[in-house]
């Protein structure tokens, strides 16, 4: 459905089924908490307050990456745009759209801009942001689960597809392949792929990320028994579990879970659940992977795509890869 609302001077196409967002929280709830071990993923933390703790995360000393993949963007926002001379930048988890401002800036025959997002009022609030400093660029917004093959807009071309954040680090690894070849497939020859990257690091800068000092992080990780209270009638106390974060130094990724104090039982009404936890019986709530220059480039090239240019802040903690589409 495209609504162009003519008070609305940018457009806005929804992929997602009404109820698509419950019936998918139902399935995964249903699905992971009844398995051993136990998992939810990560993506049921951002509802309206689990979105703005991530925001505060992003401004925690201890939490980098938001930081170092700002100043990578400032720094080589040219380079970016005369490597692949884009005329369409497609954002994946556009969210605000607040570090694709740079990139904007650096594209000067940009002629559309498409952000892909979960969230409708995000997409609107951010074009609307993004219209008032540019009202010469072509908005449309794609109200889309970015994980699956998407249909774009016919805009002009080379495209440029941007996923940042480092947010494929929160993809378990048939995940991640699977989201490279949906990549691969919105691309034509002379497109291009920006992926930020979170690199593996020392274990207490890590661990330090993802355990702050203020609760913040705790905080969000408990927002998802929040979620499942609200949304399925689940009756979660959040203060009888405790925020852990662990380095798995095979997987090189960061794991968040949450852990029982003590032995409970929670009833999960919209999903017909009564589960019974153990004491320190620990639910993972987030992946976050880490990667090495050999790994992403060996990923990148088995879906078809090969990088072009590799770009780290100072202090080499995290990356942006630049890909093309493999000849
Ligand atoms: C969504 C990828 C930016 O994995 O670092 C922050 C989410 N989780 N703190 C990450 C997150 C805990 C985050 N990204």
């Amino acid at each position: 459905m495209t609504t162009n609302d003519p008070a609305t001077p940018f457009d806005v196409t929804r992929t997602l089924p009404a109820d698509a967002t419950g019936a998918a929280l139902r399935a995964d709830v249903l699905h992971g908490l009844t398995r051993t071990p136990r998992t939810l993923p990560p993506k049921w933390f951002y509802d309206a307050r689990g979105s703005e703790l991530f925001d505060e995360i992003t401004t925690l000393p201890e939490y980098y990456p938001t930081r170092a993949e700002r100043e990578i963007l400032l720094a080589r926002a040219a380079e970016i745009a005369a490597a692949c001379g884009a005329r369409t930048l497609v954002e994946l988890g556009s969210g605000s759209s607040d570090k694709t401002r740079h990139l904007l800036d650096a594209l000067p025959d940009l002629a559309a801009y498409v952000p892909v997002d979960v969230s409708e009022s995000a997409l609107r609030g951010a074009a609307t942001a993004l219209l008032a400093e540019r009202p010469g660029l072509g908005i449309h917004a794609l109200v889309a689960d970015f994980t699956r093959a998407l249909v774009l807009p016919a805009t002009p071309g080379p495209r440029l597809v941007a996923f940042l954040g480092g947010t494929i680090g929160n993809l378990l690894p048939e995940e991640r392949t699977a989201f490279l070849a949906a990549v691969r497939g919105m691309l034509a020859p002379g497109d291009f792929f920006l992926l930020g990257t979170d690199l593996v690091k020392d274990e207490g800068v890590l661990v330090a990320a993802y355990d702050d000092a203020a609760g913040v992080t705790a905080a969000f990780n408990k927002n998802v028994l929040t979620v499942m209270n609200r949304e399925l009638d689940a009756d979660f106390d959040p203060d009888a579990f405790e925020h852990v974060a662990v380095w798995d130094a095979r997987a090189e990724w960061i794991e968040m879970r949450l852990r029982s104090t003590r032995t409970q039982a929670v009833k999960i009404p919209a999903v017909d659940l009564a589960l019974e936890f153990a004491a320190g019986e620990e639910v993972r709530t987030e992946v976050s992977a880490k990667f090495r220059r050999d790994g992403v480039t060996e990923e990148l090239r088995s879906a078809g795509l090969e990088l072009t240019h590799w770009w780290t802040d100072e202090a080499g903690r995290f990356a942006l890869s630049l890909a093309a589409v493999a000849g």
